[in-house]
């Protein structure tokens, strides 16, 4: 199964509402939803209240990547948010492994995010706990940058990691996914593809939604 996550990092702040509603009709399959706290990455973009307006209107789930440090904090508040995924920075945590155990105690679905330079290998022990990898194909902290095809090698490498230890785990990329790329990075393996800029600075968001899920299709 592919799925396409829209990330509402994107969107037109003032109009958030109209953006979710659009995805709602589109044929996204989640709502991805970028929390930053300007410590582990160098930006800001949203806290609670945001995630609850984007939560009241979302008929889709919430992919919920938090890009923020000791995440461990903040599980419970994102779970009673809504989240149905809670992704955490393998860089960000500690003790990753409470913190996925958790995730799932929440009764959410719980991913973990590397960054482009953490070796997939580095998730050997996590993989069995989890249930999606996120590949970061772009640094983390800021929309529209420019897809490192570095990744390639790194799906190449998480399948093979994920054979070898007998897992079952859906991979996601996100970063400057776009038509160019989402057919190539599918047949690579991944199943869930974030796409924040190539769908919201596009003319018509639910027709580019649309085409992705179709490139991604095979
Ligand atoms: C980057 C975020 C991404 C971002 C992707 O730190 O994690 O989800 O929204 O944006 P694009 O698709 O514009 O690269
Ligand atoms: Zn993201």
């Amino acid at each position: 199964m592919k799925y396409i996550a829209p990330s509402v990092l994107a969107a037109d702040f003032g109009n958030l509402q109209q953006a979710v509603e659009m995805l709602n009709r589109s044929k996204a399959d989640w709502i991805h939803v970028d929390v930053m706290d300007g410590v582990f990455v160098p930006n800001i973009s949203f806290g609670m209240p945001v995630v609850k307006a984007i939560q009241r209107h979302a008929q889709k789930p919430l992919d919920v990547h938090l890009m923020i440090t000791d995440p461990d904090r903040y599980l419970e508040d994102f779970q009673s948010l809504g989240a149905d995924r809670i992704t955490v920075h393998y860089e960000a945590c500690p003790h990753l492994h409470r913190s996925v155990q958790r995730i799932r105690e929440l009764g959410c679905k719980a991913g973990v995010a590397i960054n482009p330079h953490t070796s997939v290998q580095l998730l050997e022990n996590i993989l069995y706990e989890i249930d999606l990898v996120l590949i970061m194909s772009v640094n983390p902290g800021f929309g529209g940058q420019k897809f490192i095809d570095h990744t390639y090698q790194k799906l190449q490498d998480l399948q093979q990691l994920i054979q070898r230890t007998n897992t079952s785990v859906l991979i996601e990329v996100d970063g400057g996914v776009s038509s160019q790329n989402a057919a190539k990075l599918s047949q690579a393996g991944v199943n869930a593809f974030v796409a924040g800029s190539f769908v919201f600075k596009s003319i018509d968001p639910a027709h580019t939604i649309a085409n992705l899920k179709q490139a991604v299709a095979v």
